[in-house]
């Protein structure tokens, strides 16, 4: 049998494959990575990249050893004669940090804003928009514990999904508190569900242990009852009053920018590193329990990582969740633009001049042409098929004279055209698919 790609995987596949859908069109990543990093750069967030797999405790103490991440879903990395002492990495902050510190990044104006994609690796069990190996945009301001930063942090995130043209969001927004805030809560949560233990399901008396506020965010409906009835209250009660100011400060921000919210008085993050503002981006269209994106702030990790204390903030959208929230409102592959030319030879011995004007013509725009010799009905056919718009035709009286016939397949009309004015004739057409050098420009 042939071999098939592992679970929990997906291929992101060209345009005109047959069953295309959104969330695994290359080209509908590639645009998508490409709004974001315009939206962010704008705000002066530089982008960074760090390597796809890192040393085992950098995840095990940046995200925690307490969650599911840590506990059930890391990827060891291993090669021969070592150890096994990398894994692929769940998300993208510790790593961040790390290279932050690393690298001597404190030098740098602060708050230091960073951007970052790629793909990520959590062997969770494959659902509907939750796979193995799945690809984030990432975006982390250090160095500054400012509510400001905060809000600026949970605007651009709703600004990316503006400009991505999605609707239907929610921003859930919470705090978590500092961490005494954190420890009063977790006593008050292990008194109230202690009496209950039996009721609860395994994985929560599980939680009861290590970290009673997991409980908050089981899957189990039993767990829930249970909750509902014993009207647990909800961490922002617990907030000490610095963590209070600071959270206010926040709300106070995203309400004269018209940032739209939902408080969350119990909202809980799957890592440990969380601090004060926490939040998750959410989408009826690809569920209640998955969300698009979410984020936090982070003031411990740079110490758990054994460096200084640098306070940061950051958060991580789900491209392919994103995509499937897109899909939901109805957006589509988006069609490919196919050459503006198509070159094709009338005789095996003019294949050659036909590549060459075609590789010439590629200064200026997209331009493919015919590996072997065609009659005018078949390269008609053939461009049509690729989507093209002007076909060259050559043969010998075309190579005589330096010419080209060229016909344009929307209106039907055909002229003959100097090889040596090819290229400003191409530069003229409306809306050009731009060379790599003038997008750059
Ligand atoms: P996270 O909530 O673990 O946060 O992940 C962020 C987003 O990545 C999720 O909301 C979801 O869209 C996507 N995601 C996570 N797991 C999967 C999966 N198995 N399949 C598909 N998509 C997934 C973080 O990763 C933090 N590093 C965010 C952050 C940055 N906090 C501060 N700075």
């Amino acid at each position: 049998m042939a071999i098939k790609r592992p679970k929990g995987t997906e291929d992101l596949l060209p345009d005109g494959s047959p069953k295309l859908t959104l969330d695994v069109s290359a080209q509908a990543h590639a645009r998508l990575i490409d709004t974001a990093r315009r939206v962010l750069e704008r705000a002066g967030a530089m982008r960074l990249d760090t390597p796809l797999f890192e040393e085992a405790e950098l995840v095990q103490r940046g995200v925690g050893g307490s969650t599911d991440i840590v506990r059930k879903e890391m990827f060891t990395v291993y090669y021969f004669g070592d150890h096994g002492g990398y894994i692929l990495r769940p998300e993208g902050t510790a790593g961040i940090v790390r290279a932050y510190l690393q690298n001597g990044l404190k030098q740098l104006p602060t708050p230091l804003k960073l951007w970052l994609t790629g793909p990520m690796f959590r062997a969770e069990r494959q659902q509907r928009g939750r796979l193995r190996q799945f690809h984030q945009v990432d975006y982390e301001a250090i160095g500054s514990t400012d509510p400001l930063v905060d809000a600026e942090a949970i605007a651009l995130m709703v600004e990316v999904v503006q400009a991505l043209g999605l609707r239907g969001v929610r921003v859930k927004l919470g705090s978590i508190g500092d961490p005494e805030d954190r420890e009063a809560y977790n006593a008050y949560l292990r008194q109230t569900f202690t009496p209950h233990i039996d009721r609860l399901s395994d994985d929560s008396r599980d939680r009861l242990e290590r970290n009673p506020m997991r409980i908050l965010d089981s899957k189990s409906e039993g767990d829930q009852v249970l909750m509902a009835e014993l009207g647990v209250r909800p961490m922002l009660e617990f907030l000490g009053d610095e963590a209070r100011a600071h959270f206010t400060a926040v709300q106070n921000h995203l309400k004269a920018w018209n940032v739209e919210y939902d408080l969350d008085p119990s909202i809980v993050r799957g890592l440990d590193y969380y601090r004060r503002t926490a939040w998750e981006l959410h989408h009826e269209g690809v569920g209640a329990k998955s969300a698009l994106g979410g984020g936090g702030r982070y003031d411990g990790l740079a110490e758990v990582l054994g460096g200084p204390a640098v306070p940061g903030i950051g958060w991580a959208f789900g491209v392919e969740r994103l995509l499937l929230a897109l899909e939901a409102e109805g957006h589509t592959v988006p069609a490919n633009e196919g050459p503006l030319l198509y070159v094709a030879a009338l005789d095996e011995e003019h294949v050659a001049h036909a590549a060459t004007v075609a590789m010439q013509a590629r200064a200026v725009a997209r331009a493919e042409f015919a590996y072997r010799a065609l009659k005018p009905a078949a390269a008609f056919r053939d461009a049509e098929r690729r989507n093209a718009r002007l076909v060259a035709l050559i043969g010998s009286e075309e190579v005589a004279d330096g010419t080209l016939s060229v016909k344009n397949l929307h209106t039907g009309t055909q002229t003959t055209v100097r090889v040596a004015d090819l290229n400003a004739l191409l530069a003229a057409q409306p809306d050009a698919t731009p060379t790599p050098d003038q997008e750059n420009a």
